[in-house]
């Protein structure tokens, strides 16, 4: 993500994976233009390293690195990303470029009407895991509007305007699906879809097969991937048993759907988890999550059934911190937070979302000052400068991933949460962070519970287990005993008897991840395991685990190698990669992480001279001007003598807070200026502007600098000594100082509101009514601290002096309701001064 104004692919670092569809020469095009636009490529034939690159440009999914760059949300694009992001001139977004195959409704944007909300969570979350987005209201994005009736209010809209989006039912969610495949939309679109034309008594919408096969007869081209059998073959649920339970709320139809392609890819669906694998739940809690979890079945949510099918991978849903069933009242203390995001796009982004809202937050788009955190991938946008303007917390996505998978909010003073490497887009270090299962144990299924009066059953089973860990025989043994009491439909039975004992083989609970991928770690791995770092104090269970999924992708790029013939990378080559992989991950990892890097955090980075190949320079001096008369009505004239300015590395500003440099025919007391004023900028006059144009390029500042000696004498203040405490006050000048302002008071309140955010102070309309009572631990002794009420002499202003002195007592602060001058004298010199004559009582009205 480039700084607003730089070169598109400023900081940007690109790979490209050559292929069939990719060759040698187009990528050699794509190259000089992204170079072209600040972005660097690494030499086609080296080595990289996944967390030095931003960008992975490619035709295909099949490559080494491809699982883990996943797993790390870094952007998989093919190439024609690079075009779409030059035209449009910001980065485009990544899912509709994905060359992942499975990746179906990669060009979905969906939004839902009237359908019921467990149907509704379902089919948004198979449309984002399958690499689609999802919008709240109609937009010009959009691209489906799934519903049952086309009655509703979206519906009737994007009729009423002609949009092109369509309208479909969730059936054709439901059989893509099913199908791994988009197949065309065409008979399930509204009002009167083919599908329920041909056979309106089904409920169930005809056999896949069959609208597939007429599908590809009829529009060959329907299908967008070309493979051997239209239906993929799923083999994640190889005789595996899957319960589905009942929190989920989705429709049979959808229930059918999901057992389907359980059962078809081999696995088996029960109604009780005493002899599942895995069990799919919503919500942390309840009877089944409890047994299941303690039990040591894979507990995850819809989200990661759908990862399981869209992938087909298996994968722990605690390795994911949106596959694990959610809190059901969030993650105690994140009620009360507004959080916003920046600088995160992408994958990344809505990720960042569903985590804030799955914590128990409210997410906001747009930050407002009632917003109580910022999460940020570097500390340089709009929203990082407002922040630190109107004292909202600032921390990277460290924090929410962290609380969220430790279920308590950590403390925001903790410096990894702070830090934000200067050159660094902290994205590309996110969706690392795992659940721990004994931390997960101990608050949502600890072992050792006071029975519950009204759960024998459960209890029976405890002291059962007890007695099973020792003995050498499996889950079997309590999952008989329990299986005449329950009512399970299972399908088909004679298969799941054979599952079940072929699983008595298997070793107990403790150990059951018997995955694909376990079983070839345990023949692999050999004596390696002491190469895994260890994790803290976790049992040896946990540990063991966790090595295994860590090392599945590794795995996975072991395999893939030994199959390749001569290919890029031979079977040594990839061994040692594995390892330098490995190395690298644990040295990026971020306990080890702040001790490195501990830089100077106020240097500002977009100020920092950057890679600049091509295109414009890199800008130098960021300038607001105020009072500057040549542009005045001519708006033709200022555009030009911008892009004059900016080809010669001057930007023209408005942003207070960014400034470097100010112009000004005066020293002036107005908003602009003393906003401006408390970033410590370089004061020029406004000829400064002039030569530039005129000559074409940057004269020595010095020969500019504001020299005004008739104002200083009148505001008794030397303008060089202000620009120097500004710079010493860094923007914090009225830090933790609460000023109220009349709503009535000359030239309005947001003219000083501004000012007072300028300099870190608090503001607020007073209207009579209570303070909002601080409970910064800093306030709650000491003497005595001043509150102001900026005021004029206007009788409705005056009316409330009275009530401000009284309640300002009652809170033990120093009531002082002063002239605006106050503010201004303090703004304009930078120092917090006081003198009685300020008192607006004192002057006469
Ligand atoms: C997405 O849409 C674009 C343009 O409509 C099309 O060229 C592209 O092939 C589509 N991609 C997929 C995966 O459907
Ligand atoms: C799965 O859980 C996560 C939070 O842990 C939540 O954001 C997501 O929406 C859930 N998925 C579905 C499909 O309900
Ligand atoms: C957070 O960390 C700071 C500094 O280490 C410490 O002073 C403070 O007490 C901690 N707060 C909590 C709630 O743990
Ligand atoms: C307070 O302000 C008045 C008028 O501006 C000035 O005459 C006086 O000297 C000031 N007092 C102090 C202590 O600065």
């Amino acid at each position: 993500m480039g700084a607003p104004n730089g070169p598109l692919f400023e900081d940007c670092v690109f790979v490209f994976i050559l292929s069939r569809t990719l060759p040698r020469s187009l990528a050699e095009e794509s190259k000089s233009i992204v170079e072209e636009n600040g972005g660097e490529v690494i030499p086609f034939d080296e080595d990289f390293d996944l967390p030095e690159i931003t960008h992975i440009i490619s035709d295909t999914v099949d490559f080494p690195q491809y699982s883990e760059a996943r797993l790390q949300l870094k952007p998989v694009v093919t190439v024609t990303w690079i075009t779409a992001s030059l035209n449009k001139n910001k980065e485009a977004s990544i899912r509709p470029f994905t060359p992942d195959p499975s990746m179906i409704f990669a060009n979905v944007t969906i939004t839902c009407e009237g359908l019921p909300t467990g149907d509704k969570d379902a089919i948004i979350g198979a449309v984002l895991a399958m690499g689609g987005m999802e919008t709240s209201s109609l937009t010009k994005m959009t691209t489906h509007i799934c519903a049952l009736t086309v009655d509703g209010q979206k519906c009737q809209q994007a009729i009423g305007k002609r949009l092109k989006c369509k309208i479909v039912l969730p059936h054709w969610f439901d059989d893509c699906m099913k199908l791994g495949k988009r197949i065309d939309e065409r008979p399930y679109i509204l009002p009167d879809p083919e599908i329920f034309r041909s056979d309106p008594s089904d409920p169930i919408p005809m056999p896949s097969t069959d609208i597939l096969s007429g599908a590809s007869s009829s529009r060959p081209g329907a299908l967008p991937m070309p493979t051997d059998s239209p239906i993929r073959k799923l083999t994640v649920f190889n005789n595996k048993i899957v319960t589905i339970s009942g929190d989920l709320d989705i429709s049979s139809r959808l229930r059918k759907v999901l057992e389907d392609l359980i059962v078809g890819g081999g696995g088996f669906v029960s109604k009780t988890v005493h002899e599942s694998d895995m069990f799919v739940c919503h919500w942390r809690e309840g009877r089944e999550y409890v047994l299941a979890s303690r039990m040591g079945l894979d507990v995850g949510n819809l989200s990661w059934l759908y990862h399981l099918i869209a992938n087909n991978e298996w994968i722990s849903p605690m390795r994911k911190l949106l596959h694990y069933p959610l809190p059901k009242n969030g993650i105690p203390g994140f009620k009360d937070f507004r959080i916003t995001l920046s600088n995160y796009g992408g994958e990344a982004r809505i990720y960042l979302e569903n985590l804030v809202t799955a914590a128990g937050a409210e997410f906001t788009k747009s930050m407002k000052q009632d917003n109580t955190h910022l999460i940020t991938a570097r500390k340089s946008s709009e929203k990082c400068d407002a922040a630190m303007e109107w004292n909202i917390e600032m921390v990277n996505h460290l924090w929410i991933e962290e609380s969220y998978a430790k279920c308590e909010v950590q403390n925001l003073t903790d410096p990894r949460y702070t830090h934000f490497p200067p050159r660094t887009n902290l994205g590309e270090i996110i969706g690392q962070t795992q659940f721990d299962r004994a931390l997960l144990e101990r608050k949502y299924f600890p072992r050792d519970p006071t029975p519950s009066p009204g759960d024998p059953k459960l209890v029976r089973r405890n002291i059962m287990r007890e007695k099973d860990r020792n003995a050498p025989s499996s889950r079997r043994t309590d999952s008989d005993a329990d299986m005449e009491d329950q009512d399970e439909e299972i399908r088909p039975k004679a298969d799941l008897n054979k599952a079940l004992s072929r699983k008595k083989s298997r070793p107990s609970f403790g150990q059951q991840v018997s995955t694909p991928a376990s079983r070839r770690i345990s023949g692999l791995s050999g004596g390696k395991e002491n190469d895994t770092p260890s994790t803290g104090s976790r049992s040896a269970k946990d540990k063991a685990n966790s090595r295994i999924h860590a090392a599945a992708p590794d795995i996975a790029l072991y395999e893939k190698e030994k199959k390749r013939k001569g290919g890029v990378w031979g079977g040594e080559r990839a061994a040692s990669r594995i390892e330098k992989e490995k190395t690298l991950e644990r040295s990026s990892s971020p306990a080890n992480k702040h001790d490195e890097d501990d830089e100077d955090l106020s240097e500002d980075e977009t100020r920092t001279p950057k890679r600049h190949k091509s295109g414009l320079p890199p800008v130098q001096i960021r300038l607001l001007t105020t009072g500057y008369k040549g542009w005045l009505g001519n708006l033709a004239k200022e555009e030009m003598d911008k892009k004059k300015l900016r080809d010669i590395g001057i930007l023209v500003t408005t942003n207070p807070v960014t400034c470097t440099h100010v112009a000004a025919p005066a020293m002036v007391r107005t908003q602009k200026f003393l906003c401006a004023l408390a970033s410590g900028p370089t004061i020029l006059t406004s000829d400064f502007i002039d030569t530039c144009i005129a000559k074409g390029k940057v004269p020595p500042e010095k020969d500019f600098l504001l020299q005004d000696q008739q104002n200083e004498r009148k505001f008794g203040v030397k303008l060089k000594d202000a620009i120097g405490r500004a710079k010493a006050n860094k923007r914090s000048l009225l830090r933790r100082v609460p000023i109220y302002c009349t709503a009535d008071i000359t030239n309005g309140p947001d003219t000083y509101k501004d000012i007072i955010n300028a300099n870190g102070g608090s503001f607020a309309i007073y209207t009579g009514r209570p303070f909002v009572k601080k409970t910064s631990p800093e306030e709650d002794d000491g003497p005595a601290e001043p509150v102001y009420l900026l005021s004029g002499q206007k009788p409705s202003e005056k009316l409330l002096w009275p009530k401000f002195t009284e309640m300002a007592k009652e809170g033990n602060m120093t009531p002082r309701i002063v002239d605006s001058e106050w503010l201004l004298d303090v703004a304009l010199s930078q120092q917090n001064k006081w003198n009685q004559s300020y008192l607006a009582e004192r002057k006469k009205g």
